[in-house]
């Protein structure tokens, strides 16, 4: 829907809405796949990541000691939530990227005090939001739900809106786009809102390299398990025949650009087909695959873009070590 769009009522459903279907999905991997796979350097874009498996190990990720975002940004909500539902006055709380909706329920809870009417999360991961929905019916049996597969880089101007929303993207989630895509996409995120409604914005802060490379490099491997399961996707969508285990997780601290890159690095030459796409890949020892970059914010950058994109921050949250932000803006 857009800004001067109908507000409909919805009905809570248990299925999601499907945007984004499986055979949609499939074509932009192709394209994505023909085009990053192709480049120098190569690239791969990280919402392939998120199959059913790399949605589980996400999750493995969020409960690791060296992860530190997901549980500040919990404890940020848990302190907050509150306010953030009161400043929003929203009646609708939609959720970009939705995942587990985990952390959400603290919203929720927070916003049901008020004149909460429904919950959307939307996701590119059918699975993921599935079980979400499945856990919030049993949990909120009084709360319609109205799930949504879609892809965020697509749908913005389709998602519901059934009242006046919270529009949340949390987790560090706008830092997956490299810099002018950010922009794009919250200028595009600005406009497919109603003047009023509110975006509530984590963003994970800039902090000491060391603490930042541990995050996505655990000792128990499971970022290293998330980043490979990508390979795993293309050998599974495209019948590609990447080995996973001849590529080593490399994870690194860009200090000019201020964000985490994850790379997968060939242990050796290899020829890897991928016979949807009719690709024969030539990669020499040592060469890399850039497959996510996870940018850290500083405040006064971030109101900057937010500012530019016609969103005006009206609220500043953080941690007591300042680790990591959630920023509420209105259009
Ligand atoms: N918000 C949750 C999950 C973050 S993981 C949290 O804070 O813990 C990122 C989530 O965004 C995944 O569930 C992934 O499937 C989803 N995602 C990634 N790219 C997407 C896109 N382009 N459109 C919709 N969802 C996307
Ligand atoms: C979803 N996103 C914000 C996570 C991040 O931290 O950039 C994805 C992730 N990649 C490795 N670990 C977690």
């Amino acid at each position: 829907m857009t800004t001067d769009g109908p507000r409909t009522r919805l009905p809570a459903a248990v299925d999601p809405t499907v945007l984004l279907t499986a055979a949609d999905l499939r074509r932009s991997l192709e394209l994505d796949v023909r085009e990053g796979l192709t480049a120098p350097p190569r690239w791969l874009p990280p919402k392939y990541f998120y199959d059913d498996r790399g949605s589980r190990l996400f999750d493995r990720i969020t409960r690791l000691p060296e992860y530190y975002p997901t549980r500040t940004e919990h404890s940020i909500l848990v302190a907050s939530a509150a306010e953030i539902a009161r400043l929003s006055g929203a009646e609708v709380l939609l959720e970009l990227g939705s995942g587990s909706s985990e952390k959400t329920r603290i919203l929720l809870d927070a916003l049901a005090a008020g004149s909460l009417t429904g919950y959307v999360p939307v996701d590119v991961s059918a699975g993921a939001l599935r079980e979400a929905i499945a856990g919030l019916a049993h949990d909120y049996p009084d709360l319609p739900v109205y799930g949504v597969v879609a892809d965020f880089d697509l749908h913005l101007h389709r998602l519901p809106a059934p009242g006046r929303r919270l529009v949340a993207l949390l987790g560090g989630t706008l830092g997956n786009y490299p810099p002018a895509q950010r922009g794009v996409f919250l200028q595009r995120l600005a406009a497919s809102m109603h003047v009023g409604e509110t975006l509530l914005l984590g963003l994970d802060l800039v902090k000491d390299p060391a603490r930042l490379v541990a995050a996505y490099d655990d000792a128990d491997g499971v970022t290293a398990e998330f980043n490979r399961n990508v390979l795993s996707v293309l050998n599974r969508e495209l019948g590609a025949d990447f080995d996973p285990l001849r590529f080593a997780h490399v994870a690194l601290w860009d200090v000019e650009r201020e964000w985490i890159e994850m790379r997968l690095r060939a242990d050796s030459p290899m020829t890897v087909r991928v016979p949807a796409l009719g690709l024969d890949l030539s990669l020499g020892a040592g060469e890399e695959i850039r497959t996510e970059i996870s940018a850290k914010f500083r405040p006064e950058v971030a109101e900057g873009e937010l500012e530019d994109a016609g969103l005006h921050p009206e609220g500043w949250w953080t941690d007591p070590a300042g680790d990591f932000a959630l920023v509420l803006a209105r259009r």
